[in-house]
């Protein structure tokens, strides 16, 4: 239910405005998002590689509505794959010349963001454009996955990326009812592919409802994908599915190099070094950007405990 009501406050631009001019809103942003700019995207970073933490760099942006806002998240993904490369972040962890490179620094996009919504094609050459300055560094892009009106576009766009740039990375949503079925077909060699619980308002025809539908869901799936012969990418801060995970990893005879955890910037920092100090990959999704507001609430509805720090923050301003 509280859920429901955030995830319905996440597309209502008279709480984004109220929200975002909050004073508070300053300190809570603060705790899931790196920064606003390239440098403070960078140095936060910096700080995560030296803690033996990999990184995925998200540039906050969602309802892209003209194409110079889309050429404009595209010229900023670009400046920072520059200064990512300039910094040396974006080197190869495993070496390179393996059927996966797992990169230090990689970024996620949102299609959305690059024209997705008015424009396919627009998006898809501008996504291009980012993987070939990513592959020129080379470093990898993974796909965000959003709501399911847009899940067969963003596949179709991956499968023609991924032509060119193998080791574009997708994602797929557990509660999703279909992704077993995308699971299968993308857990072939070379491919990348992020599984998460998924994050938006989904109808009951197309995605679990209940918590538990959504985990045993996130288990078949996990299966599939720890059986096939690509590279897992299990994002979820769960701990029954994390265990799970590392079961299964001894269960398919997987190294730790041979798939990874991901969690995002600020939620469960100790448990993302514990894991990497166990030898796992942990890849940490860093959000930057002043386009803060869907993200930020997209995390507030999944768990009330986020909901008492905004309060807390809140009440002592
Ligand atoms: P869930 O939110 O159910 O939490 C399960 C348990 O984890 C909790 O009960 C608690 O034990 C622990 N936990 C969670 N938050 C905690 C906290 N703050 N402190 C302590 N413990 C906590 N979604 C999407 O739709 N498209 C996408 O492209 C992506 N991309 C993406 C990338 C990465 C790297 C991650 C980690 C996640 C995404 N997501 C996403 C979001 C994802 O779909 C999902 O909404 C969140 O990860 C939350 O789900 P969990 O699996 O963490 O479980």
């Amino acid at each position: 239910m509280l859920r429901s009501v955030i995830l319905a406050a996440a597309r209502s631009q008279k709480v984004e405005r109220l929200v975002e001019t909050a004073p508070i809103s300053r300190d809570v942003v603060k705790r899931f998002v790196a920064g606003s700019g390239t440098g403070e995207a960078l140095a936060t970073t910096r700080q995560l590689a030296d803690a033996g933490l990999c990184i995925t760099l998200d540039n906050l942006g969602e309802d892209t509505l003209t194409a110079d806002q889309a050429n404009a998240t595209k010229e900023a993904y670009l400046e920072l794959l520059a200064a990512l490369g300039q910094a040396g972040l974006t080197a190869a962890k495993n070496g390179g010349g393996e059927a996966v490179t797992v990169a230090t620094a990689e970024v996620s996009l949102k299609l959305s963001a690059l024209g997705q919504a008015f424009d396919e094609q627009l998006a898809e050459k501008n996504a291009r454009e980012i993987c070939e300055a990513a592959a020129a560094l080379g470093t990898t892009v993974t796909l965000d996955m959003e709501d399911h009106t847009t899940t067969d576009s963003t596949l179709d766009i991956l499968s023609r990326l991924r032509r060119d740039h193998p080791g574009t990375g997708a994602v797929l949503q557990a509660y999703l009812r279909r992704t077993e079925g995308d699971c299968r077909e993308l857990a072939t060699a070379g491919s990348r592919v992020r599984l998460c619980k998924g994050a938006y308002k989904e109808p009951e025809h197309v995605a679990y409802q209940a918590p538990l539908e959504v985990d045993k869901s996130y288990v078949r799936c996990m299966n599939i994908l720890m059986a096939g012969e690509g590279y897992p990418m299990l994002a979820t801060h769960d701990p029954r599915l994390i265990a799970i995970a590392q079961d299964r990893a001894r269960w398919f005879d997987r190294s730790p190099d041979e798939f990874e955890f991901q969690m995002l910037y600020g939620i469960r920092p100790e448990e993302q070094t514990r894991l990497a100090r166990a030898g796992h990959t942990v890849r940490v999704y860093v959000p930057y950007g002043t386009e803060w507001y869907g993200y930020l609430m997209r995390r507030l509805a999944e768990r009330p405990a986020n909901l008492a720090f905004f309060g807390r923050a809140l009440i002592s301003k």
